[in-house]
């Protein structure tokens, strides 16, 4: 199979197993990754091939879609292996999927230029607009409240904490989404990092502002 080929496989791969999945890494989180990992790649000049393959499969793997690590990356892997992937290419797409997830900022920063491309797109689809969106999605499937002024977002937590709590959504802006502005790992992401960040910050100052009956 020649590039495109591939791309496309794994474009209905993901499509098939990510299609209506509710908790913020649907098919069209996919895509969207996929889009940013190639501007940020072209910009960064990174492979763009293998950028895009493992932005398209990076959820694949992931607990909250094939029960565990073990089990996902097998998945990954035997995948790669049936559309006859290359030895190397396979090797480099499941070393990036295995280190880009967040689990309460714990992971190192990824070894090769496409994992720091891949994690950077992954990570500004949950920031600025969009990034909104994806949190009160993903707090509404979780039964979370909007906002609870009693309740202080947490400080540096496990990665336990980090799925157990039933923190109010607009505390995950300051656990998380507030801090990966400074967590980019290539110039051009960063700024689009920085634009996304004034999104959420005035959408912070907003949400308040109507809380209190300001505005
Ligand atoms: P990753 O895809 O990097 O593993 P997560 O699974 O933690 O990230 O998050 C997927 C999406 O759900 C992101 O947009 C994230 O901001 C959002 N999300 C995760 N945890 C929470 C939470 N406690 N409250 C609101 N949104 C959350
Ligand atoms: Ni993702």
């Amino acid at each position: 199979m020649d590039r495109d080929a591939i791309l496309g496989a794994a474009e209905s791969f993901a499509r098939d197993v990510l299609t209506g999945e509710s908790s913020g890494h649907d098919w069209w989180h996919i895509q969207r990754v996929r889009s940013l990992a190639r501007t940020i790649a072209e910009a960064e000049r990174a492979d763009v091939f293998i950028c895009e393959l493992a932005a398209l499969l990076h959820d694949i793997a992931d607990p909250k879609i094939s029960g565990d690590w073990e089990t996902g990356l097998a998945r990954v892997r035997d995948w790669l292996a049936v559309h006859d992937v290359p030895g190397d290419a396979s090797e480099r797409v499941i070393e990036i999927i295995a280190t880009i997830s967040f689990a309460g900022g714990s992971k190192p920063v990824p070894r090769t230029l496409e994992g720091r491309v891949v994690q950077d797109a992954d990570r500004l689809d949950a920031i600025g607009a969009i990034g909104i969106a994806r949190a009160f999605a993903y707090g509404g499937a979780h039964g979370r409240v909007l906002y609870d002024p009693e309740v202080a977002p947490r400080g540096t937590m496990t990665a336990e904490e980090y799925r157990g709590h039933q923190t109010p959504t607009v505390n995950h802006f300051y656990e998380k989404l507030l801090s990966l502005k400074e967590r980019m790992n290539t110039e051009y992401a960063r700024r689009l990092a920085d634009h996304r960040h004034q999104v959420m910050q005035a959408f912070l100052d907003e949400f308040y502002a109507e809380w209190d009956g300001l505005r």
